[in-house]
């Protein structure tokens, strides 16, 4: 009798962790809002992966995209942007002719500065055709996601699971001006943590250090003109002062492109995540022609690989 009632306590018991772990097992849904180019290749994996565990997938692209098409394990919202395919190729070309264009450091820094200035001016226009877009915006609400997964380097997803209030995971290599950095609340000490473009390595010598603590300094500029429109926006919509650090301290999780094979050592806190091989999921040989290129533009003249490295940390329809 005792044993009877003991044993139909412990299915019980079963039964109530079942149905409890029930809500666990079910299916999430995820608002996808993807980085343009190339990002888009790495987080597509992920996607699919979300996919092929059963969890339910929404990507948010433009109408006017590089790389991102409709495919069966996601479905896909499009939105109409005010400018055309041919505005659109028109500027990705330009900015990457920028790569194997020979001149003066100076030229060169000036002709990047606009072509970001127009790259950047365009991002923003297709943030604000999303967040301003009333019929998507009260259909994604409608639509009760459990998080947003977002490339933070276009803070765009970022505020937008703000204003819709959803968790966000974010999926990044980086965020120039070391604004991931704060947005983790990470220690980041100059002496130790070289920083974008300067070379630096994790053991410095003095002027090492001082070139270490110059040189964010000249992206700063840079940097205000590329997220100033975001924190616009969020503070628009939020109807308060909102600052693009205080969007991205909203991440829950950061999933980092990044592996210590390939990067300095460096302080992490527990919600940064490191990833780097997804971006190797999907490889193809070089080709013959391509490596030779590639060879050759890196080795010739120091201030081409510079630039070349502002472009690709900013990545905006880059490559
Ligand atoms: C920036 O955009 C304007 C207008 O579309 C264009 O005339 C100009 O050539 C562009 N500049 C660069 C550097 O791409
Ligand atoms: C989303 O829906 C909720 C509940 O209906 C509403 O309170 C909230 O204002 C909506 N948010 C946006 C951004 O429309």
């Amino acid at each position: 009798m005792a044993l009877g009632l003991q044993l139909r306590q412990q299915v019980l018991a079963g039964l109530l962790l079942c149905l409890c772990a029930r809500r666990w097992a079910e299916a999430g849904k995820v608002l996808v809002v993807p980085m343009e180019g190339s990002h888009w290749l790495s987080m597509r994996e992920a996607v699919w992966e979300l996919h092929a565990r059963g969890h339910q997938a929404v990507v948010v692209a433009l109408e006017v995209n590089l790389h991102i098409k409709a495919e069966d394990f996601f479905t896909t919202k499009t939105y109409t942007v005010p400018y055309t395919r041919d505005e659109f190729d028109f500027l990705g070309k330009t900015h990457i002719q920028l790569l194997f264009e020979r001149a003066h450091f100076l030229t060169m820094l000036l002709k990047t500065m606009a072509s970001l200035k127009n790259v950047t001016l365009l991002f923003a226009r297709s943030c604000e055709a999303l967040l301003y877009n009333k019929d998507l915006i009260r259909d994604l609400n409608a639509s009760s996601f459990d998080v947003v997964l977002t490339d933070p380097v276009h803070p765009c997803g970022a505020v937008l699971a703000k204003y819709l209030s959803i968790p966000s995971v974010f999926f990044l290599r980086q965020i120039p001006c070391d604004l991931d950095v704060e947005g983790t609340a990470c220690p980041n000490p100059f002496s130790y943590v070289p920083r974008l473009l300067t070379r630096n390595p994790d053991h410095m010598t003095f002027f090492q250090r001082v070139k270490n603590m110059l040189y964010p300094l000249a992206l700063k500029y840079i940097c205000l003109v590329t997220f100033t429109p975001y924190a616009r926006m969020a503070s628009e919509l939020l109807q308060r002062e909102v600052s693009l650090v205080e969007i991205l301290a909203s991440g829950s999780v950061w999933l980092f492109r990044r592996d210590f094979v390939m990067d300095y050592p460096r302080p992490i806190t527990p919600n940064m995540v490191f990833i780097g091989g997804i971006n190797c999921a999907n490889k193809k040989p070089l080709s013959q022609v391509y490596t030779a290129a590639f060879v050759q533009s890196v080795f010739p003249v120091e201030h081409i690989l510079l630039v070349k490295e502002i472009l690709k940390t900013f990545h905006h329809t880059a490559n």
